[in-house]
């Protein structure tokens, strides 16, 4: 700590390139000979995290260095940044201590106010305005086109487009386009949750060609046809019960799959179902798998396995599934849950990691991540993208979690319900 902070003191006082010579040579001796891209993902209070987690997951696969920075102004909360659907996340640094500093992408993410308290923070107005003016790389999602880009003139003469809900903010020099994602010129947009790994991949694109744009696609399982209806492959239709508000838990670990465990927490809010998020590690704050995105669950596994739930539903993503299968609190409530005909449910590498070694597939037909699915005795419903097999709930990798997390929808509130989430997130 005292070293970094002496080394931060001298490199204070270091002109701006050197510092940011030191810095690439530092990272990019251990990956490559080049040094990582960079990109400054900026949130605040109010921000979508479906899109922020998206953005910097998908760029981190590629290679890039992600900066999830604050636009809040500086309080007592630290770098603690509540995000909209009661998701806690803590943040990289501050917008403000970047400035001056080069990034090959800014991407702002959307949601509301996160939208219009990224468009109130000055330095970050500066930021974007600087990199458009240089011709670097600018993207915004959601309601963030329209409330943000547009709204600091940086879309004037672009095609573009946004969440459909804000496309009317769109002032008389932009031109709208109704499409899921729009780059011209070095503007990329995008219109909401669902699209947001289809515009991350269009940004990767941007940054490192298509080629490494479909290595990265490759696992994420992404959907085939974007914009569809979500498909659920059901065996032995049972009704899911609840008595009331459906009470979730959601349990997370270090090395959790971010896109998976937000669109859950994320999509399970928004139906109106009362979502617990459980820590099993040592504390509250947990470090995600790609970006070592920071979550700040609710409870830890040993308070909530006081409650019953009526459902439990894990994110997939290692080590932190392998730390899920070896926690006790969490295994006695699915092993619990399972004998009393309630409702448990994994995605990606969770089914393999959890499921099956703990006897919770036992006669059921599951979906699992691909290059997991050998370590399932059930191998016939590997390849589906959501499977329900009574009780059970089951899907495949980052890129199917939005229909996991609909199709559970539909499960619990009724078709209704799940299509009207979707069509919010613009999933279809
Ligand atoms: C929601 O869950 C919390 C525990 O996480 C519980 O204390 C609270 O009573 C629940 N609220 C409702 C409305 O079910
Ligand atoms: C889990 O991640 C948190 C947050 O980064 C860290 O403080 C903690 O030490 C980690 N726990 C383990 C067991 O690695």
């Amino acid at each position: 700590m005292a070293a970094a902070s002496a080394m931060a003191r001298r490199a204070a006082s270091w002109p701006r390139f050197l510092l940011s010579r030191a810095f690439a040579a530092t990272v990019g001796a251990a990956a490559s000979e080049r040094p990582p891209k960079r990109v400054l993902v900026p949130v605040a209070a109010g921000t979508e995290p479906v899109e922020a987690a998206a953005t910097a997951d998908v760029l981190n696969r590629a290679g890039a260095r992600v900066t999830v920075a604050t636009a809040d102004p500086a309080g007592d909360h630290g770098l603690l940044v509540e995000a909209a659907y009661g998701i806690k996340l803590v943040a990289d640094g501050r917008v403000a201590d970047l400035e001056g500093e080069a990034f090959d992408l800014i991407a702002l993410p959307g949601g509301m106010p996160g939208s219009a308290n990224l468009r109130d923070c000055k330095v970050l107005e500066k930021m974007v305005k600087k990199q458009a003016e240089q011709g670097g790389l600018y993207a915004a999602i959601c309601a963030a086109p329209a409330v943000t880009l547009a709204h600091w003139g940086l879309l004037k003469g672009l095609k573009a487009t946004c969440h459909p809900s804000f496309m009317d903010r769109f002032t008389a020099e932009i031109i709208p386009v109704n499409s899921r994602v729009v780059v011209d010129r070095n503007a990329v947009t995008s219109q909401g949750p669902a699209t947001a790994i289809e515009y991350a991949l269009a940004l990767v694109e941007q940054l490192y060609g298509k080629e490494k744009s479909e290595e990265v696609a490759g696992p994420l399982y992404i959907r085939p046809q974007p914009g569809a209806d979500y498909v659920i492959d059901e065996f032995n239709p049972v009704e899911w019960k609840c008595s009331g508000i459906p009470q979730v838990l959601v349990p997370v670990a270090n090395g959790s799959e971010e896109m998976e465990a937000l669109n859950l927490i994320d999509i399970l809010h928004r139906a109106g179902a009362n979502v617990t998020v459980a820590s099993v590690e040592d504390k509250l704050q947990i470090a995600t798998r790609r970006h070592k995105f920071n979550l700040i669950a609710d409870v830890m596994i040993e308070e909530a396995a006081k409650r019953e739930f009526d459902l439990i539903v894990m994110p997939g993503g290692l080590p932190g599934a392998q730390k899920f299968s070896s926690t006790k609190e969490l295994i006695d409530l699915l092993k619990k849950q399972a004998e009393s005909n309630k409702a448990y449910g994994a995605i990606c590498a969770s089914p393999a990691y959890v499921l099956e070694p703990h006897g919770l597939l036992k006669g059921k037909k599951a979906a699992s991540f691909s290059p997991m699915a050998h370590l399932l005795t059930d191998q016939s419903t590997c390849d589906s993208r959501v499977v329900v097999d009574g009780n059970l709930i089951t899907s495949k990798a980052p890129g199917s979690a939005t229909e996991f997390a609909l199709a559970i929808v539909h499960k619990l509130f009724g078709r209704e319900k799940a299509v009207s989430i979707a069509k919010e997130l613009i999933f279809m």
